[in-house]
């Protein structure tokens, strides 16, 4: 086990990707991992979501949408996204991978084990 490893084992597996601030308010930052780009995105409220940033349409970057409330608008085809699923909005169907996030102290963890119920994992 090397010391990367070794700190994800002794945290959970949660990472650590940086403060609160570090993101705009309806904004969102991209954090890149071996299995595809996430998206982590701050609503109005500062609550924090994280979904795979691909569109279920076909692929868009997430990251690059409009927040409004707990939605994304994807910037292709305008897609809304649930933030907190990762469900599209109906008449839309799909849905993106969304993972478990928190913040503790303006310090945001991110786990990279999607949560369940999205086949686009
Ligand atoms: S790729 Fe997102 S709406 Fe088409």
């Amino acid at each position: 086990m090397n010391q990367a490893e070794k700190i994800m084992a002794d945290s959970g597996g949660w990472i650590e990707i940086g403060s609160i601030d570090e993101i705009p308010q309806l904004g969102a930052r991209v954090v890149r991992t071996a299995d595809g780009d996430i998206a982590v995105f701050r609503t109005a409220d500062d609550e924090i979501f994280a979904l795979r940033d691909k569109c279920p349409h076909k692929g868009g970057p997430l990251s690059q949408g409009i927040v409004h409330g707990k939605r994304v608008a994807c910037p292709l085809h305008d897609w809304k996204i649930h933030l907190d699923s990762g469900e599209a909005v109906a008449p839309d169907e799909g849905c993106a991978a969304s993972f478990p996030v928190k913040v503790d102290g303006g310090v945001i963890r991110l786990l990279l084990t999607p949560n369940e119920g999205c086949p686009n994992q």
